[in-house]
């Protein structure tokens, strides 16, 4: 790994930034419950003195950093976004600042996402007569739910200023510390969630003749559901089908009226996610309409796919290059969904992961999972490249 340079006012607030991280990983809540860790933003955004702050979307916050550079409150202007919310996944470690909510962990990291984007805000608000532009720092609640960047958008965090480009991290146990991950174009995928009733007619399970047997119906519908990626999507795009959850019938000697699946598809594009939709509902009709069962089909699109913008990311990729070196870069897309896509919808912008793995301090978590866990010296490391982003964007250096 190449030595990373961090200026003197990040590494002077690495302290705070670790404590602030442990104060949310600490009091973790879940989506539109962030109200302990909006709270918290707010009095902070307060302290550093920023203009325009205010909450947003329910459990959100925003403020403004306003450049003091001629032409600074009408320059360009930068969004960076930070999500909020914690899972409902009870956590398993022997920290000194594990989870005090029962149930409830940041289990994906977005506690760092917090204390990352309020270091960059203390660093940018000491500096602010040097900005020729303005940057809207935006906490966004309930990623892991729906419709926290919509609620974020309607609350106007896009418009006074008009945002000219929006950027935001994902911490990422997946990759090293002093790794990134970013490509152009589709980057996360759009989540389908849907979810299939089969009807058929009970009986007794010595009587199979007399009943239409869900659990059966069922099984066939599943089994023909892996060819909707394999056979029906062209093997250039990248697609997913899965039946998470089956559920179905009382007991062993009773045969089932009904059956649910419920399941997820994603793709990295409209077409794509129309067309599987379509099959998928062709393969149910057609498997039921053979074994004499009805069906009930539904379905339902949380966030489009996450698309980073080719100028905005070649930029993050330049910046990249010099701050981690070429060989540290990666490009792997994600079929995970991310609701920055709708802030990457309306402004072109850049969403990237960055390394926090660490398997020689024996920091190496998954996300989502009860013993995820993060090298802390990640946190400098996203203020500084968050910095040097914005700065770039904003033509200050
Ligand atoms: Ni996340």
């Amino acid at each position: 790994m190449k030595p990373l340079h961090i200026r003197p006012e990040v590494q002077a607030i690495r302290e705070r930034l670790v404590s602030i991280r442990r104060d949310f990983h600490e009091h973790p809540e879940v989506s539109w419950q962030e109200v302990r860790t909006q709270e918290r933003i707010l009095e902070r955004l307060r302290e550093l003195g920023l203009s325009d702050v205010r909450p947003i979307a329910s459990t959100g916050a925003t403020a403004l950093i306003e450049g003091g550079k001629e032409g600074g409150k009408r320059g360009p202007c930068v969004l960076w976004r930070a999500d909020m919310d914690a899972l409902p996944v009870p956590e398993k470690s022997s920290l000194s600042f594990a989870s005090r909510n029962e149930g409830v962990m940041h289990a994906c990291g977005h506690d760092a996402h917090m204390a990352i984007a309020l270091g960059i805000a203390e660093v940018l608000a000491a500096r602010r007569e040097s900005l020729r532009g303005s940057v809207r720092m935006v906490f966004q609640p309930a990623e892991e739910a729906a419709g926290g960047a919509q609620a974020c958008i309607a609350d106007g965090v896009l418009e006074s200023p008009h945002v000219s480009t929006a950027l935001g991290l994902h911490i990422s146990a997946d990759i090293p510390i002093g790794a990134i991950n970013v490509a152009p174009g589709p980057f996360f995928a759009a989540p389908t969630a849907f979810r299939i009733t089969i009807e058929g007619r009970g009986g007794h399970a010595a009587a199979p003749h007399q009943s239409i047997d869900a659990v059966v119906v069922a099984a066939h519908v599943v089994t023909a559901l892996q060819t909707v990626v394999s056979r029906s999507v062209a093997p250039s795009e990248s697609a997913v089908l899965t039946v998470g959850k089956v559920a179905g019938g009382f007991r062993g000697n009773v045969i089932a009226e009904s059956a649910t699946m419920t399941g997820t598809i994603r793709s990295y594009t409209d077409a794509v996610r129309t067309a599987m939709l379509q099959r998928t509902e062709e393969i149910v009709a057609g498997v039921c309409a053979a074994f004499q069962a009805t069906y009930a089909f539904e379905q339902s699109t949380s966030c489009p796919p996450l698309v980073n913008d080719p100028g905005v990311t070649e930029f993050v990729r330049g910046e990249a290059a010099a701050f981690f070196g070429p060989q540290s870069i990666v490009a792997v897309p994600t079929m995970g969904a991310e609701d920055m896509a709708v802030f990457l919808q309306e402004r072109p912008g850049c969403y990237f992961w960055l390394g926090a793995r660490n398997e020689a301090k024996g920091i190496a978590g998954r996300h989502h999972d009860p013993a995820f866990v993060i090298d802390e010296d990640a946190l400098a490391v996203g203020v500084e490249f968050g910095l040097r982003l914005i700065e770039g964007r904003l033509a200050v250096r």
